[in-house]
């Protein structure tokens, strides 16, 4: 049968009917935080709502020896732990009984032979063939090695030309910088279709995230002032208040231009600027939003460039006490990881040609927030011009991605009174008092779209490797400087001075979200 490619699930909504085949979820790094925080409750939660397929299984993979009743214990405790919603014992029974683990190592082809074995054992009890999900949840450093034995194994190929063909589900980091994600991309294709495989970025499963792409196309009101005509400058912000806490080993490897900028803001900027797709499969939506990073121009280094890059000092975080990261666990004594990093980028395309896009992510910040910030150019100062009466802001529409959800608007209105007085007053719309609270986690949404093998809010292979190109030489440079350059901010504070410098060249400022 051939793959029903209209039938998009992004158009049809989150239905009853979206109809994901028979599955089986195999998690690899089946014990690791991400599972426990994100997956298991992810698969709960869709089993609530009544998502999963009549037929679902799911198997636990890792190196160490857990026995089936554990990792079903393991997985419940999760539950109680990490899900938005109460463990209901009946529905989570009903995943809990199809749930088994297989012990084995990354390296170790007999153990993949094994697991094609429970595989073809579960297909045998259904009585009929079942897709295999693979979600590659474990430590980069194995990605490869599973890769290479799902090919070996057979289990990449499992279906092929089905539309319930195994499919793999790869977790972020992907790459470390151009030449690595090149590396892995080459070794996906050599065992996996390109449509079999989905790159994820959790920032893309938000409901928000999803918003914005409805907000731009599903109003009319947007689109004729999305340009450079209208727009003066574009701020993504992503601030976190937690600090490394007891991931020290991988941040240092990381730091905050490869953990959020290369990927989360930048698939957020990537929605913000794309040209509006043809349709919202995933191959029309992808092609534009590589397009878009096609025509950003590449970064100036050095003083007085394009980028900023900090570490955060000791500070204040919620009225109380923060160490400064070079104090923190696992972190070396001279450690050149950017726990800040801040970018302008200018997209050199018809819509965009002089519109700075600014760029900032950080941890230990004032406050936990994640906003797209579109602010408009300032009307002719012909009527109200500034001044003493007339207080104008420039309009802005911000999309609150997190924690506060929603969408708010500048506008500049009159001060009720018997003069003329302005005043810039917001316009806010909040999912919590539209929707109420409980909307779902990002993995909820990426595992069911994966399930039924719809692309649209994955990363595909040239999208991550025109990120990385575009960061790579940033990344060498700050290698090559080791601490030279690199700014303190206090714990608590809205980042280092070098970022205010980056904007102060195009006489803009940072908001205060
Ligand atoms: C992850 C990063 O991808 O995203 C973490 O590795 C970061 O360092 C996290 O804290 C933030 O995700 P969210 O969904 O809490 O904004």
């Amino acid at each position: 049968m051939a793959e029903n490619t209209s039938r998009h699930p992004f158009l049809q909504g989150l239905s009853k009917h979206r109809g994901a085949p028979p599955t089986v979820v195999v998690i690899f790094g089946a014990s690791g935080d991400l599972t426990a925080r994100k997956l298991i409750p992810a698969v709960y939660n869709l089993a609530v709502d009544n998502l999963l397929p009549a037929d679902f299984f799911l198997i636990g993979y890792g190196r160490k020896a857990i026995p089936d009743d554990e990792f079903r214990g393991l997985a419940s405790d999760a539950i109680k732990e990490f899900s938005r919603r109460e463990l209901n014992q009946e529905v989570w029974g009903r995943v809990a009984g199809n749930t088994t683990y297989v012990a084995g190592g990354y390296e170790e082809k007999a153990a993949f032979d094994r697991l094609a074995l429970a595989i073809e054992a579960i297909e045998k009890k259904v009585g009929r063939e079942v897709q295999p999900l693979f979600y590659i949840s474990t430590p980069p450093s194995v990605f490869a090695s599973i890769l290479l034995n799902l090919g070996a194994s057979g289990l990449a190929a499992k279906h092929r030309g089905q539309p319930h063909h195994a499919k793999v589900i790869i977790e972020k980091p992907f790459g470390k910088d151009l030449a690595s994600a090149v590396a892995l991309n080459a070794t996906i294709r050599s065992v996996f279709e390109e449509r079999q495989v989905f790159r994820i970025d959790h920032y893309l499963g938000k409901e928000t995230v999803q918003d914005l792409l409805v907000q731009r196309f599903a109003n009319s009101i947007f689109e004729p002032l999305w340009n450079r005509t209208f727009i003066d400058s574009v701020q993504i912000t992503v601030s976190e208040e937690v600090g490394v806490g007891t991931r020290g080993g991988y941040y240092e490897q990381s730091g905050a231009l490869r953990d959020m900028i290369q990927n989360h803001t930048m698939q957020l900027l990537a929605l913000t600027a794309m040209e509006p797709p043809v349709s919202l499969d995933a191959e029309s939506m992808r092609d534009e939003k590589v397009k878009v990073l096609r025509a950003i121009q590449p970064l100036k280094l050095g003083a007085g460039g394009d980028v900023a890059r900090a570490q955060y000092a000791a500070g204040m975080i919620a009225g109380k006490p923060a160490k400064g990261y070079l104090e923190e666990e696992g972190i070396a004594p001279q450690s050149n990881t950017e726990t800040y990093a801040a970018i302008r980028l200018s997209i050199n395309n018809w819509r965009w040609q002089g519109v700075p896009f600014y760029l900032r992510s950080g941890k230990r910040m004032a406050r936990r927030v994640s906003e797209i910030a579109i602010q408009f150019k300032r009307p002719p100062g012909t009527l109200f011009a500034e001044g003493d009466r007339f207080n104008l802001a420039p309009n802005t529409l911000a999309f609150q991605i997190q924690p506060d959800e929603g969408l708010s608007m500048v506008l500049n209105g009159k001060v009720p009174g018997l003069e003329t007085r302005t005043q810039p007053v917001k316009m806010n719309f909040r999912y919590s008092t539209t929707y109420g609270s409980n909307t779902p986690e990002a993995y909820e949404r990426l595992v069911l779209d994966a399930m039924i093998g719809d692309g649209t809010l994955f990363i595909r292979g040239d999208e991550a490797e025109t990120s990385w190109g575009l960061y790579t030489p940033v990344l060498e440079s700050w290698e090559a400087a080791g601490r030279e350059g690199m700014e303190e901010y206090p714990s608590g504070s809205w980042g280092p001075a070098g970022a205010d410098r980056i904007l102060a060249k195009t006489n803009h400022v940072w908001r205060q979200p």
